[in-house]
């Protein structure tokens, strides 16, 4: 048996089986997680809409791939250029499901709080000053593996450096002014998404 729990918990992908119980599965994991379930014992499986608490031999469990939450903005450079719409539709194409999206502006101040492990970084003014320079487009973006997948997705910070096919390859034009933002690590995306989205905005 094979498990992936990974990141803000709020689904999951089970292979099983026996498929008929892969949607309840899916469905439920968000609760059995949430709830410190430690062992193989017992998941508490159900239909949608209709829960039901099943015991459920561990041996019939092959993977269980728990999806995460990442945060992203579209930077003020390709929301001027007009290539917001571009860039969700890639990330749409890539498999990721919006949790939560606005469009809004922030001052260098919020800009610095959001940035503050880059404040001793030579770059942190102009950074925070491109950053408060134009509306910008924040969002919690979810899938199995979200985190690195957004990354790769996002391509190299210096666009030069990117990958063909990549957002900033496509869509970026230099290193300080690169399009996209994505969290890089559970503990950021935490903090990140708890910087622009509040709590009601995440259900
Ligand atoms: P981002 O992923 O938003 O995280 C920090 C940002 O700092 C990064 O993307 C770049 O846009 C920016 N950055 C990193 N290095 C430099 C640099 N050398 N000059 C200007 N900006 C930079």
């Amino acid at each position: 048996m094979q498990m992936q729990m990974q990141g803000p918990i709020q689904g999951s992908f089970a292979s099983l089986e026996d498929d008929a119980i892969l949607v309840a599965v899916e469905i439920k994991a968000k609760a059995i997680v949430a709830a410190g379930w430690e062992g193989e014992e017992c998941l508490t499986v159900g239909r949608p809409g209709r829960w039901r608490a099943v015991h459920w031999w561990s041996s019939l469990i092959k993977e269980i791939y728990v999806s995460e939450r990442t945060f992203s903005i579209i930077k003020p450079d390709a929301v001027k250029k007009g290539d917001a719409g571009a860039i969700l539709a890639e990330i749409v194409k890539a498999g990721f499901k919006i949790v939560s999206i606005k469009k809004i502006s922030i001052s260098k101040a919020q800009a610095e709080g959001f940035y503050h492990v880059h404040s001793a970084r030579p770059f942190f003014g102009e950074l925070t000053e491109f950053m408060s320079s134009g509306p910008i487009v924040p969002m919690v973006l979810e899938k199995v593996n979200a985190i690195a997948d957004l990354r790769k997705l996002m391509g190299a910070t210096d666009p030069a450096k990117a990958e063909e096919g990549t957002i900033r390859k496509q869509f970026a034009a230099s290193i300080g002014e690169n399009a996209i933002h994505g969290s890089d690590a559970e503990d950021t995306a935490a903090f990140e998404i708890g910087y622009f989205f509040a709590g009601l905005e995440l259900k």
